[in-house]
């Protein structure tokens, strides 16, 4: 949560902040703000919303010129959102600014021993505690600004991802980590330094991403000096090339990120197992899975920890994991795995899903899995990121990165991940026929033109939207593998549209939610050929019976389901385990474009953040 930029140079900072700002505006976009240096002052300005309205007071307020600056989007923690709240903020001397990602959880301690020693605070943030004690480290000790820096954070509990600049130090930023990204781009006698890659991509491709607990002063014309904050020890500099390009952040031509993230899923899925799956040598060839092959054929259980979206990838992995390989499987949410007290033991593998890599609950259920011995793997998107780099082994998504906050791709990225570690495994452990492994192998490769196919329902469900648009409840109704669909499609739902929306197991429904039921509640049924067909039937008669709106999604050339729904959605036909990657496709087009018809923000829905950086 929280993107920051900052740029240190021969250019104007001010055009690249700001461009840098939108990129990152998917990490949070409550307020906004940005410290420049022209020489002589620092100049600040800062407001609630977005970085457009930042645009609009910069205009009003102060001078863009510059070429060291930094620049901010937040998603609040600490305090509202409002100007004062919004970062940078300074140091009561004026001459320090920072810029902040993350929670300083111990900021209340801090804030009562600096008010006593006299320093005053004008917004709730913990942000605000951090600089001024970074300035009553700088003041009391006469030092420098980095070493004042590294000394503070040795005081400091919680996380964080910061720039710092110095008005006496003009030439100079001082960044941090603990738990939340920071990459530096190295240009010539340039730098910038981002949450992410995507704001300095078009300047350079190569990058250092700090790794936690390391700092790194940055100094015009200078070699960048990389430390560690614990005991200020130097830290040789890893420089990597970056993978992805400008074309691969921008809307190409679509309205909003996430009708473009709908649209990649062809291309995404293929992508992803490209290399891996082998057809015709009757092959799937995953490094992370074969250098570890031993543990996984000799695990007791998986353990599955993820957030949201990322979550319900993992409820379909329980059912094709248990189906194909024979090996049980329990799905956890992150955040309530790390604080209980679970039974892990060196027999269990833990498998942590994450898009991002940075979620911070499934980053600390990973580490309390491998503080009690377990084998953890990851699944991620993002290359390199905090998951990526804390799992045991692991394997990458492939989907490019996703900007819309609503997560499409990763999804099926994700359950395509986990089918070829499942068939892998099963093919290993003899619970697939070669026959049947085939099969599959055949089935997976023909995803990608199904999915194609599966879009082309789009005009169909944008009709279907324009009907619904207006009710406040929605239903999504599954079974087996389609169960976790349905979870999936009710989120997609609620998160960019506002509608509330209930995931349930269709034969749950008669347990309690079949009392919501009336004509005006819409209930989207997954109801294809393979997999409890005749059980959804049947559910679906119960919905009519109770005059419910039935959309349902349903293999091609169904007749059954058409003579009982109100509307259908056809996805073509595939093997039962596989349907997810192409029963979510009309899914995730309804509540697109029954949130864009509402007028809401799709790509940037209400409270919600990219990166949940934040438990
Ligand atoms: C929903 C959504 C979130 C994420 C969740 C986990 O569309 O995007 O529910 O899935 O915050 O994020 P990652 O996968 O980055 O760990």
């Amino acid at each position: 949560m929280c993107g920051i930029v900052g740029y240190l140079g021969h250019r104007e900072a001010y055009p690249i902040i700001i461009e840098g700002l939108k990129r990152l505006e998917y990490r949070g976009y409550d307020s906004a703000g940005i410290a420049l240096f022209d020489g002589t002052n620092l100049n600040i300005s800062k407001t609630k919303g977005k970085v457009a309205d930042l645009e609009n007071c910069v205009e009003k307020q102060i001078s863009k010129n510059g070429n060291l600056g930094i620049g901010h989007t937040r998603w609040a923690t600490h305090g509202v959102p409002n100007d004062v709240n919004s970062h940078p903020h300074t140091s009561n001397s004026g001459n320090l600014a920072i810029i902040h990602n993350g929670i300083i959880e111990n900021y209340d301690s801090l804030k009562k021993e600096l008010i006593s020693r006299g320093y005053s605070f004008k917004s709730d943030t913990d942000t605000e505690v951090l600089i001024n004690l970074i300035e009553d480290v700088k003041k009391k000790e006469g030092l420098k600004i980095g070493k004042a820096v590294q000394i503070a954070l040795n005081q400091v509990v919680g996380a964080y991802a910061i720039a710092v600049v110095d008005k006496n130090s003009p030439e100079e930023i001082i960044i941090a980590r603990l738990g939340s990204p920071l990459a530096i781009g190295i240009g010539d006698n340039e730098f910038f330094i981002a949450s992410d890659a995507s704001p300095f991509i078009e300047y350079t491709k190569n990058a250092i991403y700090l790794e936690d607990e390391e700092m790194a002063i940055i100094k015009k014309g200078k070699d960048i000096k990389i430390r560690k904050i614990k005991d200020d020890s130097l830290v040789d500099p890893y420089v990597q090339q970056l993978q992805i390009n400008l074309e691969q952040i921008e809307k190409s031509g679509f309205d909003h990120f996430m009708l473009k993230e709908i649209y990649e899923q062809p291309k995404a899925i293929n992508d992803t197992y490209r290399g891996r799956l082998l057809r015709e040598e009757a092959i799937i060839k995953m490094a992370g899975v074969e250098d570890n092959m031993k543990k996984f054929l000799n695990a007791n259980r998986i353990i599955i920890v993820a957030c949201g979206t990322s979550w319900h990838a993992g409820l379909v992995a329980e059912y094709i994991f248990e189906d194909l390989a024979r090996i049980p499987v329990e799905v956890e949410y992150a955040s309530e795995f790390r604080y209980r007290n679970p039974v892990i033991t060196e027999k269990d593998i833990v498998i942590a899903i994450s898009q991002s890599g940075e979620t911070a609950d499934t980053l600390a259920a990973i580490k309390l899995a491998k503080s009690r011995g377990a084998f953890v793997f990851g699944v991620c998107n993002v290359v390199g990121s905090s998951i990526a780099r804390e799992t045991d082994a692991g394997a990458y998504t492939h989907a490019g990165p996703e900007i819309g906050v609503a997560s499409t791709k990763a999804f099926t990225t994700q359950i395509t991940v986990l089918t070829l570690i499942a068939l892998r495994l099963a093919r290993a452990k003899g619970t697939i026929s070669s026959s049947d492994f085939r099969h599959y192998l055949l089935e997976l490769e023909m995803i990608p033109k199904k999915v194609e196919k599966a879009l082309q329902a789009d005009a169909h469900i944008k009709e279907i939207a324009d009907i619904y648009k207006n009710v406040s409840n929605f239903l999504y109704l599954g079974r087996g593998y389609n169960f976790p669909v349905a979870l999936e499609g009710a989120l997609k739902l609620k998160e960019i549209s506002y509608i509330h929306a209930e995931g349930y197991p269709a034969a749950e429904m008669k347990h309690g939610p079949i009392a919501l039921i009336d004509e005006n509640m819409p209930i989207v049924v997954i109801a294809t050929k393979t997999g409890h067909y005749d059980k959804v039937v049947s559910n679906i008669q119960e919905i009519k019976s109770r005059k419910g709106k039935i959309i349902g999604v349903v293999t091609e050339g169904d007749i059954t389901v058409r003579e009982l729904a109100d509307h259908i959605i056809e996805v073509p036909d595939t093997l039962e385990s596989l349907s997810p990657l192409l029963t979510t496709i009309p899914l995730q087009l309804l509540s697109y474009y029954i949130a864009v018809m509402l007028g809401k923000n799709v790509d940037q829905p209400r409270n919600l953040a990219k990166s949940v950086t934040v438990e």
